[in-house]
């Protein structure tokens, strides 16, 4: 590693110019790849109410709002400058800050809980899948990076900086991570293989960011729905070529 890296989980807010580029970007439906509005384009538009984790500047807001204009939303992050830039673009929003470990919401609050372009960040990533299903009635649509080789958790070695202007300037970075798919699979039952649930992936191989200090080429990009109270669960995730 570059001596001068600074890892670290609020990479995002620290970067000035991440955060000039979440105040207008990623607040349509169609800013979102393919492998995010696949599951959570059709669930939001049947969901009353929806928290985002890790929200960013709230440009979920606009894109919650575009699939469904009256959906009540909620947006969660560990940024306080994010979540200020949050509640001055979008008043109608109900943001909030989080120390980004508990999600003190009450169990079953909403219909949908979500989270895109986060978990591949966080060492803590059992304990936030674990508490989003818990406060979700109906569903959970997360992102996360899938391999067939081994699992890349090491946050000295495998990160990604943090810059939308030039690559080369950039000291601050966050923790990369992407999970062998036996690894992942064996989680997800524990953790849901029986009270109901049905577990199903989507996704696609591409090449990670640039960014991104990994050794792989190629990752996984997946999205993950749980639904509870399944009339047919199951855990169904698979990496199709
Ligand atoms: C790559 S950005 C994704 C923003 C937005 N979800 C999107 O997809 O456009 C990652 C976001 O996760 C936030 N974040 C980092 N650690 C977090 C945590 N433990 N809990 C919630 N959000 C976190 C960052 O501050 C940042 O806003």
């Amino acid at each position: 590693m570059n001596k001068e890296t600074f890892i670290t989980e609020n990479a995002y807010g620290e970067d000035k110019s991440s955060l000039n580029y979440w105040k207008n970007h990623r607040n349509k439906l169609d800013d979102l790849y393919p492998s995010e509005r696949y599951f959570l384009y059709p669930t939001l538009k049947s969901a009353k109410s929806v928290l985002d984790v890790g929200c960013a500047a709230g440009g979920s807001f606009d894109f919650c709002r575009e699939a469904k204009s009256n959906i009540d939303y909620t947006g969660i992050d560990i940024s306080k400058k994010l979540i200020n830039i949050a509640n001055e673009f979008h008043p109608k929003g109900m943001f909030f800050v989080y120390d980004g470990h508990e999600i003190t919401f009450k169990e079953n609050k909403f219909d949908l809980v979500f989270s895109i372009g986060v978990l591949h960040h966080l060492h803590h990533w059992r304990g936030m899948i674990e508490q989003m299903v818990k406060c979700s009635s109906s569903f959970t649509i997360f992102d996360i990076r899938l391999t067939n080789k081994k699992t890349l958790d090491n946050a000295k070695k495998y990160y990604q900086y943090v810059t939308f202007d030039d690559k080369q300037k950039s000291k601050t970075a966050i923790s990369y991570l992407v999970f062998n798919i036996d690894d992942f699979k064996n989680f997800m039952k524990q953790c849901f293989g029986s009270g109901g649930y049905r577990v199903e992936s989507y996704g696609y191989y591409a090449k990670p960011t640039d960014l991104a200090n990994i050794p792989y080429d190629k990752v996984f990009m997946c999205c993950i729905k749980v639904e509870k109270n399944s009339k047919s669960p199951g855990i169904f995730i698979d990496i199709v070529d």
